[in-house]
């Protein structure tokens, strides 16, 4: 059996969020040049803000930094305020001052192929930062997924349409497709680090954590990751450890 993977329970989001960014920003210093993979929606929200936060308070350099969003929904133009690709560069490429030409979203690319050769070319993902949908989605990789997927076209599952229409304003308004990393091109990743907070993430934090590996909850090919990391605040941990013991009896 899946040893379970290291798992940090904290009071509050911000503690998890300061932690991460500590770990990023000494990659960063340390390295200079560092791969980013980096996730959109509310969850790492304030990840990117207290990395906003170091850049201008601390001088963090983020010059040699090269980030690659994980997904993008299909048919928007790349202005749409609910396009990934605007809210990469609003609240993580410009706050954190990451040059043009480092800057990479799967919208961009000629196809899933081209995304993945761009990956490759960078040198691989040194770290994804990564949320959990509350379908077990990761990235738009979408229940069932299988764990060799790639970067590709997907049709969007009716609970992340519906999590989505805050950001379009209807359900109709909400594409039906999109493009995504796969399950094998996130676990090529160095580093995974994943979020999760709330009490409506519960349930799939304990599925994903404490349920059967397979492709109903993709989440759960994590766990397959040498050197993966989960933040959950008190809400988002509350089933896992009645799961976990139930798994052990
Ligand atoms: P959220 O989405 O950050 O908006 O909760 C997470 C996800 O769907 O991956």
């Amino acid at each position: 059996m899946t040893a379970p993977p290291p798992t940090v329970v904290v009071d509050r989001r911000e503690q998890a969020e300061a932690e991460l960014a500590r770990e990023i920003a000494a990659l960063v210093r340390d390295r200079g040049r560092l791969v980013l993979g980096v996730a959109t929606g509310d969850t790492p929200s304030g990840l990117y803000r207290e990395l906003a936060r170091m850049r201008r308070e601390e001088g963090l350099d983020f010059g040699r930094v090269v980030a690659f969003g994980l997904d993008e929904y299909l048919g928007l133009a790349p202005d749409h305020p609910a396009s990934f690709a605007r809210q990469l560069r609003e609240n993580v490429f410009e706050p954190l001052g990451i040059p043009e030409s480092s800057r990479h979203v799967p919208g961009d690319a000629e196809g899933g192929d081209e995304y993945e050769r761009r990956i490759r070319d960078a040198g691989g993902i040194d770290l994804q930062i990564l949320g959990i949908g509350r379908n077990g989605h990761v990235a738009f990789n979408e229940p069932p997924t299988p764990r060799e997927s790639r970067t590709r076209e997907v049709r969007l599952h009716a609970w992340t349409r519906e999590d989505a229409v805050p950001a379009f304003g209807s359900l109709a308004a909400v594409p039906e497709r999109a493009v995504t990393m796969g399950i094998a091109t996130i676990l090529d990743a160095r580093r995974i680090r994943v979020l999760a907070f709330g009490r409506r993430k519960s349930a799939i934090v304990a599925r994903s954590l404490a349920g059967a590996i397979g492709p109903d909850v993709p989440a759960t090919f994590l766990r397959d990751h040498p050197d993966l990391r989960v933040w959950l605040d008190r809400d988002a941990a509350l089933e896992l450890e009645p799961a976990r013991r139930a798994g052990r009896s």
